[in-house]
C-alpha cells in the first residue's frame, strides 16, 4: 500500500455504499440473483473470480491454488480454522496484499493495478476500526467526503445509512460511548454508505457476545436481502457460516477444500476435514476390506466391520475414516433397516431441551454420540443396539493432502 497507512486504506475502502438505491432493488426484482453454482463451482453471473491465486510470505505458502467464483449478489463465506488463509485471501481482493501468482477479477476486470480505494469495496473488521475522535455521523460521512461527494448529498445518505442500522439517535456520540454491537453497526453503515458493489467482512461479529452475535447475523442477512449487494464474509464459526451464507468455501491449510451451499457441505462433505468441521460428527477409523459399487466394507478396530459410501477412489487396504452424524444413528428396533448394527453401552446423557445426546461405547471402546428424543432415553450403564444406513455414512481416504492437517 504505497503512500498510505493501513487505517487510511481501510477507511477509504470503507467508503462505498448504502445500496438502498433503486438500482440494487431493481436488479433484485429483475432476478439477478445468483445463489448457487454448478458442480464445477462456475456461477451464472460471476462478479468476483480468483484464478490460480497463490500467496507466499518468503518460502511460506499462505494461500495455494485458489480458484473461486463468487456470483453477483451472493453471500459467500470463507470458513476455516485459524491460519488457514481466509484473511490473506480477503486482503488480496481488497488490495491490501498482492498475490504472488494468479489473477483476481472484479466484475470482469483484473484488479491487480487498482489501489484499494478504487475497487469500490466496503470493509468491516472484527475490531470495528472506527475513528475514535469523530462522531458516529462523521465516521459514516468519512467515505463520502474522501470521495468528494457534494456536501448537500452527504447528510441524507448518512441519515439513510444510520437508519438502516437503527442508530439515528446516536449520530452525535463518539464510538467510545457506544456498546460493541452499536460500534459494529456504525462500521457497517460506514462500509455501506458509499454504495459499494462488494462488501468484505472479516469476523465482523467476533467481538460480540453470543446473543448479540445471533441478532446481528439476522440483521446482516436482512440488509443483504434488501440491498442485493455481494458479500464475502469470513468466520471460523461454523454455525454462523451455515446460518447466513448462500455458499460456504471451506479453507484448510491455505487451500479451499470444498465450496457449496450449507446443506450440501453438511450432507455430502468431500473430505474427512469438511465432515468434522461442519456440524457434529462421529469418526471411525478403519481399513477398506472390499469395495462394491458405491459402497465399501471397512474393518474397524476390535474386529467390528461397517459399510459406508466410498468417497473418492478407494481400494482394499486403504486407510479410511468413516463419518456418521449423531442424528443418523438410531437405537434399533428389530424392524429398522440398517446395514450397520452394533451393541453398545450408554456412558453419558446430556439433556438439551428439545433432544438428548447419548454417549455410547462400542465393544471396541470406540465412543459414539447419538441424538435421541427429549423423553425416555436409556440411562447410564444400559446396553442398547445402534444402527445406521450405509448410505448415511461416508468413508474418506485419510492422509489425503487437503485433509492432512486437521488442526482446528
Ligand atoms: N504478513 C505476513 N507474513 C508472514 N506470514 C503471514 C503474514 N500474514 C499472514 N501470514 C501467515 O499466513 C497464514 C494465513 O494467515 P491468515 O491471516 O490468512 O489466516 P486466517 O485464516 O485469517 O486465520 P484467523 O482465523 O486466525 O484469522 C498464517 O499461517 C499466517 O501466520
Ligand atoms: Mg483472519
Amino acid at each position: 500500500m504505497p503512500g498510505a497507512t493501513l487505517s487510511e486504506n481501510h477507511a477509504a475502502s470503507a467508503t462505498p455504499a448504502l445500496i438502498l438505491s433503486a438500482r440494487a432493488l431493481s436488479d433484485k426484482a429483475a432476478g439477478i440473483e445468483v445463489r448457487q453454482a454448478d458442480a464445477e463451482g462456475a456461477v451464472r453471473d460471476k462478479f468476483v473470480e480468483f484464478i490460480g491465486v497463490e500467496k507466499f510470505y518468503g518460502a511460506f505458502r499462505a494461500v495455494r491454488d485458489l480458484n473461486l467464483q463468487v456470483g453477483r449478489g451472493e453471500f459467500l463465506t470463507f470458513l476455516g480454522p485459524s491460519g488457514s488463509g481466509k484473511t490473506t485471501t480477503l486482503n488480496m481482493l481488497a488490495g491490501f496484499e498482492r498475490p504472488s501468482r494468479g489473477a483476481i477479477m472484479l466484475d470482469g476486470k483484473p484488479v491487480e493495478r487498482l489501489p484499494p480505494y478504487e475497487r469500490n469495496i466496503g470493509m468491516v473488521f472484527q475490531n470495528y476500526a472506527l475513528f475514535p475522535h469523530m462522531s458516529v455521523e462523521e465516521n459514516v460521512a468519512f467515505p463520502l467526503s474522501v470521495r468528494k461527494i457534494a456536501r448537500a448529498e452527504i447528510a441524507p445518505r448518512v441519515r439513510r445509512a444510520l437508519e438502516m442500522v437503527r442508530l439515528n439517535q446516536f449520530a452525535d456520540r463518539k464510538p467510545g460511548q457506544l456498546s460493541g454491537g452499536q460500534q459494529q453497526r456504525v462500521a457497517l453503515a460506514r462500509a455501506l454508505v458509499f454504495e459499494p458493489t462488494l462488501v468484505l467482512m472479516d469476523e465482523p461479529l467476533g467481538a460480540l457476545d453470543k446473543k448479540l452475535r445471533e441478532h446481528m447475523q439476522l440483521e446482516l442477512k436482512q440488509i443483504h436481502e434488501m440491498l442485493g449487494v455481494t458479500i464475502i464474509y469470513v468466520t471460523h464459526d461454523q454455525s454462523e457460516a451455515l446460518t447466513m451464507s448462500d455458499r460456504v468455501a471451506i479453507f484448510d491449510g491455505g487451500a479451499i477444500v470444498q465450496v457449496g451451499p450449507p446443506d450440501l457441505l453438511y450432507k455430502e462433505p468431500a473430505t474427512a476435514f469438511v465432515a468434522s468441521f461442519i456440524g457434529e460428527n462421529n469418526a471411525l477409523d478403519g481399513v477398506v476390506e472390499r469395495v462394491s459399487g458405491a459402497e465399501c466394507r471397512v474393518a474397524l478396530q476390535g474386529g467390528l466391520t461397517a459399510t459406508a459410501l466410498a468417497v473418492g477412489e478407494l481400494a482394499p487396504g486403504n486407510q479410511v475414516q468413516i463419518a456418521i452424524r449423531p442424528e443418523r444413528i438410531s437405537m434399533a428396533a428389530a424392524s429398522l433397516p440398517g446395514e450397520n448394527r452394533f451393541q453398545g453401552v450408554v456412558e453419558g446423557r446430556v439433556y438439551l431441551g428439545d433432544h438428548q445426546r447419548l454417549l455410547v461405547r462400542l465393544p471396541n471402546q470406540q465412543e459414539l454420540t447419538v441424538k435421541v428424543g427429549a423423553e425416555g432415553a436409556p440411562g447410564n450403564g444400559q446396553a442398547i443396539e445402534l444402527c445406521w444406513l450405509a448410505a448415511d455414512s461416508r468413508a474418506f481416504p485419510i492422509k489425503a493432502p487437503a485433509s492432512g492437517k486437521q488442526s482446528h
